[in-house]
């Protein structure tokens, strides 16, 4: 009997396609035309944007597992998801290359203003003037905000760019050689480049507010792979107009894909559309991964990845 599943934020066509093979009836929560159906759902589906909460899985009665492709969750209410029984997966491990690759992209980008020196040979610029100078990547000192499987890979990527790293997070690593911060303000006074890699969710909201950024100065760099929610948006907007930082390069906002205008308008930021994981090869990896907890959860099997707080559980 084919399983029924409800997707909770858009699939890319790939997956949906995998998912009609692997014969699952897919509902769509947004334009769910059998209400009829809420019951017999069993399982949800979406990506880490995906909105997951108390009132949506009240109305799912039957649902035991919320599959997640990505490696965030925060959109998720495990806690209320815990108490009906029901266990969450999500996709770690196979992105952390592609996100660490595009920190350091970023880092680059606005370190070395990548984008702006193309739109200046684009707009003809050029033969009116030479472009302005940059500033030096290498050797310069990075502050990773997250020593985790991502924060990790970015350390690996910089330290190849003769960076100086150091790191803060919840402790200090034994198997890592970076300095250790014990909060991120300290950090950010020792950092050119302030990364930023830790999960989104209450415990990191706002977490790079007035005083980190003070910290990071005039001449530092604020990069954001991870969640909008971690930085005080409005906070860092205000600080890149009075140039109270160097600049921003950010992947990830508050409310995306709405971008705030003001933020739109600066010219010492560099904005890419939430595209870390965001190569064929990887969302192809995270979506098998993801159809393959589906799999082990209806063939009761143990679970590939579920997500930290359900860790060794099986369906
Ligand atoms: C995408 C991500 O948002 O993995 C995450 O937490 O933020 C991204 O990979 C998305 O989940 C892609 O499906």
């Amino acid at each position: 009997m084919a399983q029924e599943i409800m997707q909770v934020s858009p699939l890319p066509p790939f997956m949906m396609k995998a998912l009609q093979e692997a014969d699952y009836v897919v509902h769509d929560h947004t334009h769910i035309k059998d209400p009829g159906a809420l019951s017999k759902v069993t399982a949800l589906i979406g990506t880490g944007s995906a909105k997951v909460d108390k009132k949506l899985l009240k109305m799912l009665p039957n649902v035991k597992l919320i599959a997640i492709c990505g490696v965030g969750y925060d959109g998720v209410d495990v806690a209320a998801a815990k108490e009906k029984g029901i266990v969450v997966t999500h996709t770690p491990r196979v992105l952390t290359d592609d996100v660490a690759d595009l920190a350091m992209g970023l880092v680059l980008s606005i370190g070395r203003r990548i984008p702006q020196a193309d739109k200046f040979v684009r707009n003809g610029d050029w033969v009116d003037d030479a472009f302005a100078l940059t500033h030096k990547v290498s050797g310069s000192r990075l502050g990773i905000v997250g020593m985790g499987s991502i924060g990790r890979a970015i350390a690996k990527r910089a330290a190849a760019f003769d960076m100086r790293i150091s790191y803060t997070g919840r402790e200090a690593k034994a198997d890592v050689p970076y300095t250790f911060h014990k909060t991120v303000t300290a950090l950010a006074t020792d950092a050119d480049y302030l990364v930023v890699a830790v999960p989104g969710g209450d415990s990191t909201k706002n977490l790079i507010g007035a005083s980190v950024i003070q910290a990071l100065g005039s001449k530092g760099y604020l990069v954001n792979i991870s969640r909008g929610s971690v930085v005080d948006q409005p906070v860092l907007v205000q600080a890149l107009k009075e140039k109270q930082i160097a600049g921003a390069a950010l992947d990830v906002f508050w409310d995306e894909p709405l971008v705030d205008p003001e933020l739109r308008r600066l010219h010492n930021v560099v904005l890419t559309p939430h595209i870390g994981s965001g190569t064929e090869e990887t969302r192809r990896a995270m979506a098998a991964l993801t159809l393959d907890n589906l799999a082990a959860f209806y063939q009761k099997k143990m679970l590939p990845t579920p997500v930290p707080e359900f860790a060794s559980i099986s369906s």
